[in-house]
């Protein structure tokens, strides 16, 4: 049973890759490398007992997806493929118009096209990489997935529409299975240390920023504000395992593969952690201190935002298990053993 992921050699498609395969399923990653390093493919051989399928060309490109799609008869696609980071979404956002909506465009209609041309003779099953950028700034914590959706800068807009899409496609051919997931903050690593996440350059998000102090590759970190409405003041966010967000995949893929139908779920572990207590835990799995400094409010951000998990473990079965304490010791794990990411010799 073949599994198409896109965006497979990214962070979360890697370690999904991983878990799929060590459940029995046979992912086939797809990916253009415009956000990855092809050196995550021998990683991914090593952790699966043997290479794993690579096709490599980009996802705005139709016929050759619709050709994939023939090629390997896939029980299942995983659209992670995309651009991720808000502040140049904000820059430049026609690119993230046009790699991530045009991106989920171009997927669907080879999917259509796959179907009519009768060579891909099953009921298209999609699950599809939203954020808990959707909810904008919550009125209340825990989340559910009926609370209102808003965005506050281009990369949240294009998830905004690329589920939007995904509906009017269901309601038009309710034959289509499609899993929309919505992560909340996913942070960590592999136990094993040899796949991670490798951002080019500064980092936007905290954790991979912390590590790179703990490790000395940065000075200090700039915590961005304390002065929100939370308990210590820092902001408070749903930190969740990259593997407990890799098993919330197969868990959806056999979801949808079980029953028709579509649906969308928050997964997140349920419980906020400040960005102090992030620092705190990070010191304690990796023996280094994580130095400071109080900086001003990040603009875009909110005070809080955490999931209730409650509809995943309903319908899909899952839950997260993994601990702050865990996420900090893979992270740390893989940062100490690959300082540069994929790039160290
Ligand atoms: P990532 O950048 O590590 O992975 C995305 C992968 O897609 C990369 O390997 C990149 O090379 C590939 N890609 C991008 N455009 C492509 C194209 N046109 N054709 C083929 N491949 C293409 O990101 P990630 O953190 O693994 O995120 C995966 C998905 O999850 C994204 O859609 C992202 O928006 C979403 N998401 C991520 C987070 C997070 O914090 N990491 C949170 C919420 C949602
Ligand atoms: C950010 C994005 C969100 C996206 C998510 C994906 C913004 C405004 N939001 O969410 O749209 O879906 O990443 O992972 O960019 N922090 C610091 N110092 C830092 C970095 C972060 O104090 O150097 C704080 C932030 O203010 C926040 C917390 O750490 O309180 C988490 O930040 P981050 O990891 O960037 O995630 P989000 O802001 O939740």
């Amino acid at each position: 049973m073949k599994i198409l992921l896109t965006g497979g050699a990214g962070y979360i498609g890697s370690h999904t890759a991983v878990t799929l395969s060590a459940e029995g399923l046979e992912p086939v990653v797809l990916d253009n490398f415009s956000n990855s390093h092809p050196v995550v493919m021998e990683r991914l051989a090593h952790l699966c007992g043997g290479p794993l399928t690579l096709e490599q060309g980009d996802v705005l490109d139709t016929p050759w997806l619709t050709g994939v799609l023939l090629r390997h008869q896939p029980v299942a696609v995983v659209h992670f493929a995309g651009d991720k980071a808000v502040g140049e979404s904000v820059a430049q956002p026609l690119k993230y118009f046009h790699n991530n909506i045009g991106g989920a465009v171009s997927l669907m209609r080879a999917m259509v096209q796959a179907v009519a041309e009768g060579g891909w003779p099953r009921p298209p099953a999609l699950v599809f990489s939203s954020s808990a950028t959707v909810y904008g700034d919550p009125a209340t914590v825990p989340i559910t997935e009926d609370f209102p959706r808003s965005h506050t800068n281009p990369y949240g807009h294009t998830k905004l529409v690329i589920e939007d899409m995904l509906s009017a496609q269901h309601a038009a051919d309710p034959s289509w299975r499609v899993g929309v997931l919505r992560y909340f903050n996913p942070v960590g690593a592999h136990p094993s240390g040899l796949i991670g996440e490798d951002p080019d350059g500064m980092p936007n998000n905290l954790m991979p920023f912390v590590a790179q102090v703990a490790i000395g590759r940065r000075p200090h970190l700039s915590v961005f504000g304390n002065d929100y409405p939370t308990p210590d003041g820092t902001g408070v966010r749903d930190y969740i395992h990259v593997m407990d967000l890799a098993s919330g995949h197969v868990a959806a893929v056999r979801a949808l593969l079980a029953k028709p139908g579509s649906f969308t779920v928050n997964l997140g572990t349920g419980q906020g952690h400040s960005v102090l207590d992030m620092v705190r835990a990070f010191e304690r799995a990796s023996g280094r201190p994580v130095p400071y400094r109080i900086a001003p409010r990040r603009a875009g951000d909110v005070a809080q935002c955490w999931a209730d998990p409650g509809r995943a473990r309903t319908l899909l079965g899952w839950q997260a298990t993994r601990s702050l304490d865990d996420m900090c010791a893979d992270a740390w794990r893989w940062q100490s053993g690959n300082p540069n990411g994929y790039r160290s010799p």
